[in-house]
This record gives structure tokens, C-alpha cells and sequence, in this order.
């Protein structure tokens, strides 16, 4: 057992589970876009777990590219300003149907800005999908094209997600002891 499991409250979604959403979705996604030019956009660092899992589950032609961006005060008063800390740099924008891939939406405003911007480049598409929802945490209006599970507002590590850059690696999603973060 990874000494990390300590820090864990109880398991939220289940590797078992989180295998099943992704098949559903993945399958989703390839009817979808049997007829476009899929490109799948990790959202660095927290979604490369589930992209990595649907990447090898669409059964589709792609291509695949990574962004990586930060909210201004996260975690405190949010301004809602979203910095590009990796861009995307192509010359095929309007050729592309972007499929941008996340673990977690939670004020939604990462996603608004970065469908915005996409969209100002000009790609073809731009459509979004994520593996978490936390709807009752908006604070910008944003609904997913794809969304595996809506989950209350509790903080989950795991499957990517982390607490100080801890518990990513950890198979599935779980909710962190409150002892961790109010230490
Ligand atoms: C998380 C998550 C999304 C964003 C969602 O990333 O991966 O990108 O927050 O929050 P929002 O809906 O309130 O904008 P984070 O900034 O924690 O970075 P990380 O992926 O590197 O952990």
C-alpha cells in the first residue's frame, strides 16, 4: 500500500468505476468524431491520467497536444484571469476539431477562457470533456460537452488531482482526511 492511502478519508470513485466512465465516454467520443479531424488536449498537470487512459480508448485517428495554464489567486480570491503557461503552437488551426480534456471543472472559469481562446485561433471545433464535475462550484456559467461523473464539493485527490502537488499518482479518487489540509 502507498504510504500516501494514510492521508485518504475513503475512496469517491473507484479504479473499477473510473475504467467504465472512461469506456463510456470514450465510445461517445468516437462516434462523435468519426468524421473530424480529432485533436485531444491534455490541460496540464492534473488530467494527464485520464488523457492518457482515453487517448488509448477512442478508437479513432488523432492527434494529441498539451497546454498547461494557472489561475491567478487560486485558492484564494480568484480573479478569474487564466495565464497560458504552455501554449499551443500549429499552423493547422482551422483544420482541427479540438477535443480539450480535464480531470476537474470547478469554478468552470479554466475551461470558459480556454474554449474562448481556442476558438480565437481559429480551430474548426472546440469541445470539452472531463472526467469530474463540480457544478455547485461556479462561479462562471460552463457546461461540458463530455462530463464522466458530477461529484459533491469535497477535495478529492487522486487520478491526477492533487493537494500540493501530492496524491496524483494514486489509482483512483479519494477524499483527503481534513487533518491534512487544516494542519
Ligand atoms: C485544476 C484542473 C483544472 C482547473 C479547474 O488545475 O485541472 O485545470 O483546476 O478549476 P476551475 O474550473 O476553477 O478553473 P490546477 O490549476 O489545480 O492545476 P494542475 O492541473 O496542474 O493540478
Amino acid at each position: 500500500m502507498n504510504i500516501l492511502e494514510n492521508d485518504v478519508e475513503r475512496i469517491l470513485i473507484s479504479k473499477e468505476q473510473i475504467e467504465e466512465i472512461e469506456d463510456r465516454m470514450a465510445a461517445q467520443i468516437s462516434e462523435d468524431y468519426k468524421d473530424k479531424n480529432l485533436l485531444l488536449l491534455c490541460i496540464l498537470k492534473g488530467s494527464v491520467v485520464f488523457f492518457s487512459d482515453l487517448m488509448r480508448k477512442i478508437t479513432l485517428p488523432m492527434q494529441i497536444d498539451f497546454m498547461k495554464v494557472s489561475s491567478y489567486g487560486k485558492g484564494s480570491q480568484s480573479t478569474g484571469n487564466v495565464r497560458i503557461l504552455l501554449d499551443l503552437h500549429r499552423e493547422d488551426f482551422s483544420e482541427v476539431d479540438v477535443l480539450i480534456v480535464e480531470d476537474i471543472i470547478d469554478s468552470g472559469r479554466t475551461l470558459s477562457t480556454l474554449v474562448e481562446y481556442l476558438k480565437m485561433k481559429g480551430c474548426r471545433s472546440v469541445k470539452t470533456c472531463t472526467l469530474l464535475d463540480k457544478p455547485s462550484r461556479r462561479e462562471v456559467e460552463f457546461i461540458p460537452d463530455y462530463a464522466g461523473q458530477i461529484i459533491p464539493d469535497e477535495f478529492v485527490i487522486g487520478f491526477g488531482l492533487d493537494y500540493a502537488e501530492k496524491y496524483r499518482e494514486l489509482p483512483y479518487v479519494g477524499i483527503l482526511k481534513p487533518s491534512v489540509y487544516t494542519k
